[in-house]
């Protein structure tokens, strides 16, 4: 009798110490439940009212969220500003390009210190303003607003009138697209030198998507899932010309580009082009968050190189064919969103919580 109620409760104290390990080292959902329960409410409330005035913001927080990702691991190190300027941060590497929404970020992380102090980190923050503010432009139709919606514009004006009327936005809604399990940690480097081993260039082929991806522990899956988020959002003329006026050196133009899509590009970026102009990547639909770039792609009219290159590979094209018939595109990229999450997170006393997401304490 006794040894075995002794081995039970040995058994119970490993699996409860393991049970914590587990914990301490992976992330959990409503992770600020006990610490700051309004954390997640406060978040929201103010990407809802942000992205009210700029429906360009989820864009932003979405690549933000990227970036942050795929260098360093989702640790905030991409809000860091460069305090060396030998060692310039990472939101000051070239492929930032158009990164913003700091200062929202920055807004909320104010608004939460007020509350809990030292307790919510600027990883979580950007992981949730990302959700939220992509979460909010898909359930947009739901709140039958007077549309005046413009497509994104050259002139990056791409605000529009939503959110003046319609009394029923100041209520809150809770539809989330994907789960966003918290508990992360801020890192305290930030270097624009790792940025370019890291994010993908706009002119990568699919051996070199494909590997960095793997490296993030990101499969194929992911790779075409997760470049759907370029459905909503803009880019600038340099990230693609090259494809319309010197594709191989020889003054040519990339044939896998639809000609007419082409022509279209050229009219909006001409050789030089203005660095500021932009262009929406989902020409059709790029405030709304839906299946459409894979209908794009399809039609040839994929904006990048690396857009057009999962049309390369024949298991690639195949998950692009699935994905533009079937309806299954919101839910596998949650699935992918949560898995781009969790990489490399800092979690339990790893790092640090930051005061100020800009610095590091
Ligand atoms: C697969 C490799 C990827 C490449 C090569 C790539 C490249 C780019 C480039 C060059 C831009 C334009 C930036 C500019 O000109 O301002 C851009 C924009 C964007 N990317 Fe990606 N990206 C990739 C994957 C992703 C992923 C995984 C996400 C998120 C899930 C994402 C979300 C976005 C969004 C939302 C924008 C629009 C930003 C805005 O409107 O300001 N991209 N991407
Ligand atoms: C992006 O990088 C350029 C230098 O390459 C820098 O001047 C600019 O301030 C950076 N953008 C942000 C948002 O930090
Ligand atoms: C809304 O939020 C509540 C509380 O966080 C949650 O229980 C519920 O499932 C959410 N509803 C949706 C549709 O996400
Ligand atoms: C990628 O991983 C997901 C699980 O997150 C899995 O369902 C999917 O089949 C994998 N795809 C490939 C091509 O291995
Ligand atoms: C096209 O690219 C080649 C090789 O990089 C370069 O020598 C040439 O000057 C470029 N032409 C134009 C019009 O940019």
């Amino acid at each position: 009798m006794r040894p075995s109620i002794f081995k039970l409760v040995v058994l119970l104290i490993a699996v409860w110490i393991a049970a914590g390990e587990c914990n301490a080292q992976g992330l959990k959902m409503n992770f600020y439940q006990e610490s700051c329960p309004l954390a997640e409410l406060i978040v929201k409330t103010i990407i809802q009212r942000s992205v009210l005035s700029n429906p360009a913001l989820p864009a932003k927080f979405l690549r933000m969220h990227f970036h942050d990702c795929f260098v360093r691991g989702c640790d905030a190190s991409i809000l860091l500003d460069t305090v060396d300027n030998n060692a310039k941060a990472e939101k000051e590497a070239v492929p930032n390009l158009s990164l913003s929404g700091f200062d929202v970020i920055d807004y909320i992380k104010t608004q939460i210190e007020l509350l809990c102090p030292n307790t919510v980190s600027c990883a979580d923050i950007l992981a949730l303003a990302a959700r939220d503010s992509v979460s909010f432009l898909y359930n947009w139709p739901l709140w039958d607003v007077p549309t005046g919606r413009r497509e994104g514009d050259e002139d990056g004006k791409e605000r529009d009138n939503r959110g003046e009327k319609g009394g029923r936005i100041s209520q809150f809604i809770n539809c989330s697209l994907w789960e966003v399990p918290t508990g992360r940690r801020d890192g305290r480097i930030s270097l624009a030198s790792d940025v370019i081993a890291n994010i993908p260039s706009p002119f990568s082929d699919f051996n070199t998507l494909m590997q960095l991806f793997n490296r993030k522990g990101l499969n194929l899956t992911d790779l075409v899932l997760l470049s759907g988020g370029h459905t909503i959002g803009v880019a600038h003329c340099a990230t693609f010309s090259p494809r319309l006026y010197n594709f191989s050196g020889h003054g040519d133009q990339d044939p896998s580009l639809d000609p007419s899509y082409a022509e279209f590009l050229k009219k909006r970026c001409p050789n030089p082009a203005n660095p500021a102009t932009i262009v929406a990547m989902d020409p059709k639909s790029a405030l709304t968050f839906d299946k459409h770039y894979y209908q794009t792609l399809l039609e040839n009219k994929g904006l990048f190189v690396s857009d057009a290159a999962l049309l390369t590979n024949s298991d690639s094209a195949k998950i692009v064919g699935r994905l533009h018939i079937s309806n299954s595109f919101i839910p596998q990229f949650a699935n992918s969103m949560k898995k781009m999450g969790a990489i490399e997170v800092l979690t339990g006393t790893a790092g640090e919580i930051r005061k100020q997401c800009r610095v590091v304490n």
